[in-house]
């Protein structure tokens, strides 16, 4: 059985006291959710420790939205695995389509992150996702396919099972487009098969999320794919309401 999972990507929202707010909120409604649901959310850095306070005592990980590529060192600016940790991270988010596009994300540096972050024993939800353009022209597969074999085609097997893939279609975040749900399940499907081909049988573990304006309205319909084990959820994860309202989703 691969674990079913409602991480919650809150990007640059919420300052301190709103953060600890909304893990508050979602920590009174844990009794809500089925105890087979992992709920995961990733703050901004500012606020990891807070709200990893808010939520002690809950079944509720907290992790980071990106990791430095270096362990420690003279990287201005730069938050480190080992710090994130020391915060009460236990999971980081890799390859965000946000990150590639607007911080020039890459398969190098995302190699040493993911590198880092599993050899320290954090989880990584690691996202890939293709462009409108890429969909038009037809070639998603190609595009998504290479965002895995160029980063995750390198991971050692022993972390598999701490590896989750976030199928995020650029065109659907933040848009309220969403894609169909057989449009999910044949990506989701396709990436599953495409991580058979380095993994083996471990590939079958691994689950997949499909973000991109899921929300309480579409989640249900989504979740209940072969393929798709969750959601990682940007707009509907800053609404306690909302975010366990998804966590329900699952049939
Ligand atoms: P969205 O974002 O739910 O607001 O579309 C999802 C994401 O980017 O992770």
């Amino acid at each position: 059985m691969r674990k079913k999972i409602v991480a919650g990507n809150w990007k640059m929202n919420t300052i301190k006291d709103e953060g600890v707010v909304l893990a508050s909120g979602i920590a009174s409604k844990l009794n809500d959710v089925p105890s087979d649901v992992t709920l995961m959310v990733a703050p901004p850095f500012t606020h990891i420790y807070n709200v990893s306070e808010a939520l002690k005592g809950t079944a509720v990980e907290v992790g980071a939205q990106n990791c430095a590529d270096h362990k420690s060192g003279a990287y201005t600016g730069e938050v480190s695995i080992d710090m994130l940790k020391s915060v009460g991270c236990s999971f980081v988010i890799l390859g965000h389509s946000e990150r590639r596009e607007y911080y020039g994300e890459n398969s190098d540096s995302l190699n040493l992150k993911t590198d880092l972050a599993f050899e320290s024993g954090f989880s990584v939800i690691f996202c890939v996702g293709e462009k409108l353009s890429d969909r038009e022209d037809g070639k998603h597969f190609d595009v998504v396919g290479e965002q895995i074999k160029s980063v995750l085609y390198n991971m050692k097997p022993e972390f598999s099972g701490k590896l989750i893939i976030a199928y995020e279609p650029v065109w659907a975040i933040g848009t309220g487009k969403t894609a169909t749900s057989s449009q999910a399940q044949e990506m989701h499907a396709f990436i599953r098969k495409t991580m058979a081909g380095k993994f083996g049988k471990d590939a079958e573990n691994i689950p997949i999320l499909y973000g991109g304006s899921c929300k309480p309205s579409n989640a249900a319909e989504l979740f209940a794919q072969p393929d798709i084990d969750g959601g990682l959820i940007g707009g509907a994860a800053l609404k306690a309401d909302d975010f366990i309202a998804i966590a329900k989703s699952f049939k």
